[in-house]
């Protein structure tokens, strides 16, 4: 007859698998993160097995986006339980939910805002699981990819690396009384600022005055086809980081990583690259793998695999269904998109690519 051992393996299988359901990891809202601003929120993933000292990075949504959005729109978090970095979603429920690209404040280093409330969400989580302060990275889509320069620029102090899909210079705001779609001011985001390389240098530098250390590495993604963010944003970010950086344009790779996209390859391409999307309009779709790779926490054999926006993951929820109404700005369509697809009067739903449509 079975044995009091034949049982001990079974029970201790079943406790594991409790286990582990128990403490699944989701994207969980931190409030003790030390921040006195309440128009943003700090939200965090991190994975059941988080290695010992994890790289920590940080992934913005876009105007009229949400934490729980955007850990959503890419495939991070599956990343994340791979290779044990943590992911802090920052979130902003001012300005139609965008980011405070133009003020003085938040593009100083210490000056306040919300480039100050990110890096204190950093500070936090680099203390609390003893994260890896080399090994700090900022991500964004649109107006996250707007911050994410802003970040690099203000605290280089603070990150290594940034990668920024459908978004602008450092700075590039800082004479406009807002940094929505619908700030009366957009000669920013149509890329009609027409500053060369040593100008937009100085408005990077002049973020942090006085910091001599090394700038982050950039990695900037832009559409050619997008009528909102224009597509000589991308020179205007690489003329921006290549004058910080002392980095020159050294070559193209066409059809890399994807038919239709360009990559241009400055210095070695370590530190500074720049990706145009032909015929992509607003934004371009996340790359994973080559974000990763290029901020060295993939192993660099995984390159060349587009990876497209998965889409919100889950159906449920109160947003999702055809019975609701997305508010102005607020995508409302798009390839694996399941939320609200008609849009709050006066606004239309209109599509942006094939991944985005947006209550305009
Ligand atoms: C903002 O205005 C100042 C003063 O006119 C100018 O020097 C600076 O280049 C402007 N910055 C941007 C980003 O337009
Ligand atoms: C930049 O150049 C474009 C095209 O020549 C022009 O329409 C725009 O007014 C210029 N912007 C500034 C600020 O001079
Ligand atoms: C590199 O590619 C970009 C984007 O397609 C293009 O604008 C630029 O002219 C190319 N540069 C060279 C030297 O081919």
């Amino acid at each position: 007859m079975g044995s009091k051992s034949g049982f001990a393996k079974p029970a201790g299988i079943a406790m594991l698998a409790m286990s582990s359901l128990a403490f699944a990891a989701s994207l969980t809202q931190v409030s003790n993160w030390g921040n006195t601003d309440t128009g943003v929120s700090m939200y965090i993933y991190v994975p059941d097995r988080v290695a010992t000292n994890p790289p920590v990075i940080v992934a913005i949504h876009p105007c009229g986006g949400s934490a729980k959005e955007y850990f959503t729109l890419t495939r991070l978090p599956s990343y994340a339980d791979s290779l044990g970095f943590i992911l802090i979603y920052p979130q902003t429920t001012k300005d139609s939910n965008c980011w405070d690209c133009y003020s003085s404040a938040s593009n100083t280093h210490n000056g306040g805002s919300d480039s100050k409330a990110i890096v204190a969400m950093v500070t936090y989580t680099l203390s609390k699981y003893n994260g890896d302060a080399s090994k700090v990275f900022s991500v964004g889509s649109s107006s996250g990819a707007m911050m994410t320069p802003i970040l690099m620029a203000a605290y280089p102090d603070v990150f290594a690396g940034g990668a920024g899909f459908s978004g602008v210079p450092a700075g590039c705001f800082e004479n406009a009384t807002s940094s929505t779609p619908s700030s009366p001011d957009q000669s920013c985001a149509r890329a009609q600022k027409n500053f060369t390389a040593q100008q937009w240098g100085d408005i990077a530098r002049a973020e942090y005055a006085g910091y001599t250390g090394q700038y982050p590495k950039m990695q900037v993604w832009e559409g050619t086809a997008d009528t909102l963010v224009y597509i000589g944003n991308l020179q205007a970010q690489l003329d921006q980081w290549g004058n910080v950086m002392g980095l020159s344009f050294s070559h193209n790779e066409t059809n890399t990583p994807q038919s239709g996209y360009t990559k241009i390859v400055y210095g070695d391409g370590t530190r500074l690259v720049g990706y145009s999307a032909a015929g992509v309009g607003h934004f371009v779709p996340f790359h994973e793998t080559d974000v990763l790779n290029f901020f060295d926490l993939l192993d660099g054999t995984s390159t060349g695999t587009s990876t497209q926006p998965s889409g919100p993951a889950s159906t449920s929820g109160a947003s999702g269904g055809p019975s609701c109404t997305a508010a102005h700005w607020v995508q409302c369509g798009g390839i694996g998109y399941s939320g609200c697809t008609v849009c709050a009067s006066p606004y239309s739903c209109q599509v942006l690519n094939n991944y985005y449509s947006q209550c305009l």
